[in-house]
């Protein structure tokens, strides 16, 4: 397949040089000589990979040519395959049905619901700083980052909070063990896929008022779903919900921590927060590793594609194409243009994008008010070792000035 690519690339995204040198890598795919905005990668026994925004911008949003559904087992999802061939749901989907899955959830994932969840985000994240900020040391990454979006996902679920720890572990393997600990990412998947179970269970003869009972009883044609189905659905509400607003934190404090100016000009334009993120989501975006699979044999942006063939969407890439952002390397939190895909586009734009950037905000407005000078232990920095799927922080260790708490221990 693809022999008759002109752009050939030895780029593994699940490997320790995108992990490790994430900028260089980026930038050696956009600026390759032959100006490519793709190219054909040998890794995972061999997928194109876009990375130019305009060409992103057009493959995202043809979905007859660019599909979302695979076809195991001779295309099984993902770059490498997923270990579980079950389609996530609606990502896995195209068409009328993907369409009709998201309406199932779109009374909780628009921009008004997310507006009402507003004050118990600032209780979590005042809560979650409280717990460490008179010590004058915490994990960020875990015990904020980490804590807060999962947190928020479990309490919309109706699920029990508390066990955050529990659902993110099992998260964190399923996406980020899968490629070099598939053992590990299974068992794990398996919990978790039980943990689930036992929730549908718990709901079969009462239905709450919460984002789980209503997806246990809109109908999607006729009929209301499967457990196989609210399994697959709510497993990407997972994993939506638990790694990826982390990541992006994580990703913008650790590259604040270098420059001295930009932390000054997030302190002095707090108020200006909802617009200082947009430049973060562009930068630091957590990913990934989205594919799709090409439909029929079709010329696209200057190469031969063929039917069967896998596409990682490099959203991230995109974010910084010199076509579509001037000076795209420099974090510029006072840009004026910034279209960008952190949360994709077309139709399996980002479900929990307005989520996102309400939880997004609250913990950087809660960090550069509550603990601005923090400096980062560079040496306990933890990356996770596949950023494939998500480019994000395991542990992110600071100290800072101690300040009070907000609410009596
Ligand atoms: C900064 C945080 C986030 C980023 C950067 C992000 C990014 C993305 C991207 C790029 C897609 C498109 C996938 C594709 O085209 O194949 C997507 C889809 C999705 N995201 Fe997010 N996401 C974030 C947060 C969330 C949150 C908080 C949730 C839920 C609580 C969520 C749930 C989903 C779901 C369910 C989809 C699938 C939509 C569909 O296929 O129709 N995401 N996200």
């Amino acid at each position: 397949m693809a022999a008759d690519a002109k752009h050939v690339i030895d780029f593994d995204h699940h490997g320790p040089m995108l992990r490790d040198h994430n900028t260089e890598q980026l930038k050696e795919l956009m600026y390759n000589d032959a100006g490519c905005p793709m190219g054909w990668s040998t890794a995972h026994n061999g997928h194109w990979a876009i990375w130019g925004y305009d060409a992103l911008y057009d493959a995202v949003q043809d979905a007859e040519t660019f599909s979302s559904t695979h076809l195991p087992p001779e295309c099984p999802k993902g770059v490498p395959g997923a270990l579980y061939p079950d389609p996530l749901i609606p990502i896995d989907i195209d068409g009328q049905e993907q369409q009709d899955y998201r309406k199932v959830v779109l009374n909780w994932f628009n921009p008004g619901h997310a507006r009402s969840l507003e004050p118990r985000i600032q209780q979590i994240c005042d809560d979650l700083i409280d717990d460490f900020i008179e010590s004058g040391e915490a994990d960020l990454a875990y015990q904020l980052f980490t804590a807060l979006p999962a947190i928020v996902t479990l309490e919309m679920l109706g699920w029990e909070s508390h066990r955050w720890r529990e659902w993110v572990g099992w998260v964190h393997s399923f996406i980020h063990d899968a490629t070099h600990d598939p053992e590990l990412a299974m068992q794990n998947t398996m919990l978790m896929y039980g943990s689930i179970n036992n929730e549908i269970a718990r709901r079969r003869d009462e239905l709450g008022d919460d984002l789980f009972s209503d997806m246990m009883r809109t109908p999607v044609a006729g009929k209301v779903l499967d457990d196989d189905e609210l399994r697959n659905f709510a497993t990407l509400v997972l994993l939506g919900g638990m790694d990826t607003t982390s990541g992006v934190t994580g990703n913008s404090v650790l590259l604040i921590d270098q420059d001295d100016e930009l932390r000054r000009q997030i302190i002095d334009n707090i108020d200006q927060m909802p617009k200082i993120i947009e430049e973060f989501l562009r930068y630091a975006g957590p990913g990934g590793g989205l594919y799709r699979r090409v439909t029929k044999d079709v010329e696209f942006h200057g190469e031969q594609m063929h039917e069967g063939e896998k596409v990682l969407m490099m959203f991230w890439a995109a974010n910084r194409d010199p076509k579509a952002f001037p000076d795209p390397e420099k974090i510029d939190i006072f840009r004026t243009q910034n279209r960008h895909m952190a949360f994709g586009l077309g139709p399996h734009r980002c479900l929990g994008s307005h989520h996102a950037r309400r939880m997004f905000a609250t913990l950087m407005t809660g960090i550069f008010t509550r603990i601005p000078d923090f400096e980062v232990d560079w040496d306990g920095v933890e990356r996770f070792e596949d950023c494939g799927s998500v480019y994000a922080v395991r542990h992110l260790p600071v100290t800072f000035t101690p300040g009070p708490r907000l609410t009596p221990a």
